[in-house]
């Protein structure tokens, strides 16, 4: 059995995170150090490139510090270095990939690029060790939505995608129209609680041709009503606006989630990425798997939002199978998984 520690890096958006992963017979999480930037970013209501990248920087070299204290291990114990290398804001990912390059370097040991998307996945193997390819998963987070075919540990296709906006974008876009400030999933469950989902019915937009998601029409008909509200000088309707939102977008991800899981016919479906924290998505996909008859997976929250954890476990499966990335890596903006 191969036993031994994976020190993983994140900070393709506004965390800077580093994790000590100890695999062998299992993973045993030694440490998950989460810097957030929240706080940075509140004021202008979303997350600002630059600010996030100088941010990064100050950071990088405490948090991985801080990782290898808790894990209570020290350089020589870590076997290979983990980064995210795609997607993300470019002069963030540029950051870890940068400082994780350096330290493979001088430690001289494996780099192994990580993919975001599919380590977001990933955090579902530290939480359910029996869940196995092949499975779907959802991974609907601030920057993305996709539902991927999980065909093996190091396989993973897009069976759909969004045309535009991410779920994760349009919960914050609609809590700041809302006045609940920044990052708007957790604020607009929260409002969701005191309000009526059935109050008012927003677009839930479904393609002929393809199982792909589209979420710009429910933000500009929120948006339209708040305004429609404020230019008659009446009160708005926040709460039930926030549940009415919530429950149009989890039905759809719900709805789309169940219709790839009966298209690739597999036994199992899971969530991923942090819109994945909602207790209403949970839950209403949960009913569809029970529905369906199939297995559901979901990661605690601490392991949808960003981490460093997730990242460590998607590179322990090309750790294993010796795949390795060069000191000539760079960050990439954009790229996805292989479509189906
Ligand atoms: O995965 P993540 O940390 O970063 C990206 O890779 O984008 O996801 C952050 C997103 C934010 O848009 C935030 O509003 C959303 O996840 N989020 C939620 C909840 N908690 C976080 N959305 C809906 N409900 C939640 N409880
Ligand atoms: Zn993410």
């Amino acid at each position: 059995m191969t036993t031994g520690h994976i020190l993983a890096i994140e900070s393709s958006c506004d965390e800077t995170a580093a994790a000590v992963l100890e695999f062998g017979g299992g993973f045993n999480v030694r440490s998950n150090i989460i810097a957030s930037q929240i706080e940075l970013h509140k004021i202008y209501g979303g997350v600002v490139p630059e600010i996030a990248s100088r941010k990064h920087i100050e950071s990088v070299t405490k948090v991985a510090q801080q990782a290898l204290i808790e894990a209570g291990v020290g350089f020589d114990k870590i076997d290979a270095v983990a980064v995210t290398y795609a997607p993300g804001l470019v002069g963030a990912l540029l950051v870890g990939v940068s400082y994780a390059k350096s330290l493979a370097f001088s430690l001289k040991k494996p780099l192994i690029p990580v993919h975001h998307i599919e380590a977001h996945i990933c955090a579902n193997f530290i939480s359910s060790p029996d869940l196995k390819p092949p499975f779907v998963c959802l991974v609907a987070s601030g920057g993305h939505c996709t539902v991927a075919l999980v065909e093996s540990y190091t396989d993973y296709h897009v069976m759909a995608t969004t045309r535009d906006d991410a779920p994760g974008e349009a919960f914050d876009k609609i809590a700041r129209v809302l006045g609940l400030g920044y990052p708007g999933g957790p604020a607009i469950q929260q409002a969701a609680e005191n309000g009526r989902a059935s109050a008012f019915s927003f677009p839930q937009v479904q393609f002929n041709d393809s199982l792909d998601f589209s979420f710009s029409g429910v933000k500009t008909s929120v948006i339209n009503m708040v305004h429609n509200f404020t230019q008659k000088d009446n009160p708005v309707p926040v709460e039930d606006i926030a549940a009415s939102f919530q429950q149009a977008v989890c039905e759809v991800l719900a709805d789309r989630l169940e219709a790839c899981a009966k298209k690739a016919n597999v036994k199992n479906i899971a969530l991923a990425g942090g819109v994945a924290s909602n207790t209403l998505l949970r839950k209403l996909c949960k009913e569809r798997a029970e529905r369906q008859g199939l297995g559901f997976y979901c990661p605690p929250p601490v392991l949808c939002t960003d981490n460093a954890v997730m990242i460590a476990a998607r590179a322990y499966f090309d750790f294993i199978k010796g795949k390795f990335g060069g000191l000539d890596l760079n960050a990439i903006a954009n790229l996805d998984i292989a479509k189906m």
